[in-house]
């Protein structure tokens, strides 16, 4: 399957995070995992400025697993208010930088108060055409796939559609990211090596670059670090 955006100039069209590392910040400074996540709400601020000033038009931030839901309930229910105080707070400066806010994942599993600010500020900032900023909330790439699956095997079950006209353009087109590019860029923080169930697909053709800074650190100069790195790829997408 050829990429659905190969990118033809050195700034990714579309950047995709693992923010990870807000309880080891937390931790190193002898405070609460959730002063960890409230700091990275700071780090989400910049980079979303940041992508802006360089002409990014995607920005995939991986906010909460479906894994997450394990953690101690006084965590998922303390990062849920900050998401809302977050999404509710931001209007304002999102519209202003022309920024479109879009969701994924299993966003019906969402407390409906989180659902709801998060609904809202989609609503307010549908017009905007600068950043398209994606939140995957309760996102499992696996089930992601799964339910694509589930929903073309119902089609040809249906008659709708033969097996045989299934491909990876037509599978792509049942993710919940088929209204986006695949991301050219994937940053992961905090020095771990893995994609934690995060865009196995979409990620196929994507440069990755890993940094030790822990998210809650990271501010815009790391992101040009990153797009700086990535810049100097040659990509090949399978080819010589
Ligand atoms: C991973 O660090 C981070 C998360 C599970 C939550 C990410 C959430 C935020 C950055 C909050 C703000 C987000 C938005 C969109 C406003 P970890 O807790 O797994 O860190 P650790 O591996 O050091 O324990």
């Amino acid at each position: 399957m050829f990429p659905k955006s190969p990118a033809t100039r050195p700034v990714p069209r579309h950047i995709a995070i693992i923010m990870d590392g807000n309880g080891r910040w937390a931790r190193g400074k002898g405070l609460e995992r959730l002063n960890g996540h409230e700091r990275g709400a700071e780090a989400v601020r910049d980079c979303v400025k940041g992508c802006r000033e360089l002409g990014v038009e995607y920005l995939t931030l991986y906010a909460f697993s479906t894994e997450n839901w394990q953690r101690p309930k006084a965590e998922v229910a303390g990062l849920m208010k900050l998401l809302e105080r977050f999404i509710g707070k931001e209007i304002p400066e999102l519209d202003a930088q022309g920024v479109r806010l879009q969701a994924i994942g299993k966003l019906e599993d969402l407390p409906a108060s989180t659902r709801k600010a998060l609904e809202a500020a989609i609503a307010a900032t549908a017009h905007n055409d600068k950043l398209t900023l994606v939140l995957a909330l309760s996102y499992s790439s696996r089930v992601e796939i799964v339910e694509a699956v589930r929903e073309i095997a119902r089609e040809a079950r249906e008659g709708k559609l033969d097996p045989e006209a299934i491909d990876a353009a037509l599978l792509s087109s049942r993710l919940y990211t088929c209204a986006y590019p695949d991301p050219d860029l994937l940053i992961r923080t905090s020095g771990e090596m893995r994609l934690s169930n995060f865009l196995l697909w979409q990620l196929s053709y994507t440069e990755f670059y890993i940094t030790s800074t822990l998210w809650p650190d990271f501010r815009k100069g790391d992101l040009l670090e990153a797009v700086d790195a990535y810049s100097k790829r040659q990509r090949r997408f399978g080819g010589i």
